[in-house]
């Protein structure tokens, strides 16, 4: 899909985890500044990819064209809440055809979780926006990505041919930063 670029979200604590022991994101690990970050990009994106337990919760989220990843259809069906949601199990569906259904065939999709969400689009991803908060550690809690913690996330983007760019700072006071990491050739 040549006119489609893809693009991940997250931001991560210090040993890698996107939420908690209890499968929750923390106050600790969110930040006005990266949420600012998070929010812009998705006002710009034309289609936006999570799984069932995530999404953004924000002003402009209903008027967002999204799809939900779930095991509950056996491939794709329209969420009877959300108008403005298809419901994508990946195992009947390509990416195509759900993209397809949502009207969209061109701009910028971002996917922004889960981890196995994350996971799918491996080795699709044009850039992937890794936020980091240095100073937060969420032991036994969720790792960001399949593979963390017996690898860093870095590490895993890395082996998924991404390579990373000048990081931005987001939160100088919490060393909050962004780094954007962009597919090889
Ligand atoms: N720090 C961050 O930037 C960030 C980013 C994203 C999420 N989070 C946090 O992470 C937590 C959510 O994580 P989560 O593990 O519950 O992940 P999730 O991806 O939001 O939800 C998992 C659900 O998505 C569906 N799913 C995932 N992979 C699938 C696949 N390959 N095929 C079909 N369905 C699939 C399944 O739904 P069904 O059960 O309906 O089948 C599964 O139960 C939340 O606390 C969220 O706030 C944080």
């Amino acid at each position: 899909m040549p006119d489609l670029c893809i693009e991940g979200y997250v931001i991560v604590s210090a040993d890698g985890m996107l939420a908690n022991a209890a499968h929750v994101m923390p106050d600790e690990l969110k930040f006005e500044a990266d949420k600012q970050f998070f929010t812009s990009a998705l006002d710009r994106a034309a289609l936006i990819v999570h799984g069932r337990h995530s999404g953004e919760g924000q002003p402009n989220s209903p008027q967002r064209k999204r799809i939900i990843v779930t095991r509950t259809v056996t491939a794709l069906a329209p969420n009877p809440s959300n108008p403005n949601a298809t419901l994508w199990n990946p195992a009947g569906a390509s990416f195509e055809a759900v993209c397809d259904r949502a009207g969209v065939r061109a701009g910028t999709i971002a996917i922004i979780g889960g981890p196995d969400v994350f996971g799918l689009f491996m080795d699709r991803y044009d850039t992937f926006w890794l936020s980091q908060a240095p100073r937060v550690r969420l032991p036994g809690g969720e790792p960001c990505f399949p593979g963390v913690s017996a690898q860093s996330p870095q590490q895993i983007l890395a082996a998924h041919g991404l390579s990373a760019g000048e990081p931005q700072i987001l939160d100088g006071a919490n060393e909050v930063s962004v780094t954007p990491w962009r597919r090889r050739g």
